[in-house]
């Protein structure tokens, strides 16, 4: 029976919302968004201004709000998906890659802060596989720095640092509900924001009109007043959105009992030097988004990932670093420049986690990822 990386959780609650939400006008920022929002604030402390398409608007927007002029420079870890680089492009900024923590994949503070220069704006920290970094020293280092912190938190809806949810602890949190991700609507996303932020924030999100302030009354008409774009969730993805997070701990629980069926069955390895572990830091509690391992090397990593498909197992490797792809190299990058970027996507494999996964088939995963080894 062949094992799949992704599958998606259907909610018993969707078909009726669904319905329901035919029967409404499908104006975005409707009751389902409300509904949402009432979700993150009750459930997760989280006040969640704006639902946006995808986590990728979500960055765009909060770099759109930033002002940048030409020359100014954001940093980002080069271990990463494209979306906070391209963020930083499309607002008129420079972006500067730095190098990752090899034990979490997350930014390496230490590396972040030798590539400041008069010219940093702001840093872009992503929660891998919903773990953050020190974010205590992070936005001290910040603050002392005077950047402003946006936390890339695609993976992390559900994860926390000292009891405080990824992406509420900086000046932005970008979330993603991808349909990879733990609470999906197929394509969908988020940003929260510090206060001083919000009102350009909103305004940029309708078009950098004031037609969120004529909804609410405030004015007879709404105008253009800025630079913006149309980065608005619409109401059916909210629908599904609201579905899914209402079985929030169920899928959480589920992803984080498979982690742990990984770590159990996969032990043994680490102790014998064959392989490392994932591994959360005492200060993180993670949503289960993903489970890795890290091999010696490319070869190693090849053979293992062949076996295991051969099995009908579906188990992938992740980005390519920022700086070793096309656009990395035009932007003047080599691929030597960040070794442990460069070592993460040597040699990491992520295995299968899903919602309809059984922790039986984790462990068969486990028995073959250990006879390819
Ligand atoms: C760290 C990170 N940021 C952003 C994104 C983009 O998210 P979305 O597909 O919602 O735009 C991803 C996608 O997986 C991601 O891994």
């Amino acid at each position: 029976m062949p094992i799949s990386f992704y599958s998606r959780f259907r909610s018993p609650h969707e078909r009726e919302l669904i319905e329901d939400c035919l029967m409404g006008p499908m104006a975005s920022d409707g009751d389902c968004a409300a509904r949402v929002q009432g979700l993150f604030q009750s459930r997760l402390h989280t006040n969640l201004p704006f639902l946006t398409p995808s986590c990728t608007h979500a960055l765009e927007l909060a770099l759109g709000v930033l002002h940048l002029k030409s020359g100014d420079e954001v940093i980002l870890p080069s271990y990463n998906f494209p979306s906070a680089g391209n963020a930083v492009l499309l607002a008129g900024g420079t972006p500067v890659l730095c190098d990752v923590d090899p034990d979490t994949q997350n930014l390496d503070i230490d590396d972040m802060q030798r590539r400041i220069t008069p010219r940093t704006r702001a840093v872009i920290t992503v929660h891998y596989g919903a773990v953050s970094c020190d974010m205590d020293r992070l936005v001290r280092l910040a603050n002392e720095a005077g950047l402003i912190l946006i936390e890339d938190a695609a993976q992390a809806v559900g994860a926390f640092y000292k009891g405080r949810h990824l992406g509420t602890i900086g000046d932005f949190g970008a979330y993603s509900f991808h349909s990879t991700k733990n609470i999906s609507c197929g394509e969908g996303g988020a940003l929260t924001c510090a206060e001083k932020y919000r009102q350009q924030a909103e305004l940029y999100r309708e078009c950098g009109t004031n037609r969120s302030g004529y909804l609410r009354g405030e004015s007879g008409r709404y105008a253009w007043t800025s630079r913006g774009s149309s980065l608005i969730l619409s109401e059916w993805c909210a629908c599904l959105l609201y579905a899914q997070l209402l079985s929030l701990e169920e899928i959480t629980s589920r992803r984080l009992e498979l982690c742990e069926a990984y770590r159990q069955a996969l032990l043994p390895l680490e102790e014998s030097g064959r392989l490392r572990l994932m591994s959360v830091p005492p200060d993180c509690s993670s949503n289960g988004h993903l489970f890795y391992v890290r091999f010696d090397g490319p070869g190693t990593l090849g053979r293992v990932q062949n076996r295991l498909h051969s099995q009908g197992i579906d188990a992938r490797t992740h980005y390519v670093p920022l700086h070793m792809s096309p656009m990395g190299h035009a932007l003047g990058y080599r691929d030597d420049d960040l070794p442990a970027s460069r070592r993460a996507y040597e040699t990491l494999l992520r295995l299968p986690v899903h919602p309809n996964l059984s922790v039986g088939e984790a462990q068969q995963v486990a028995q073959v990822l250990a006879h390819a080894l």
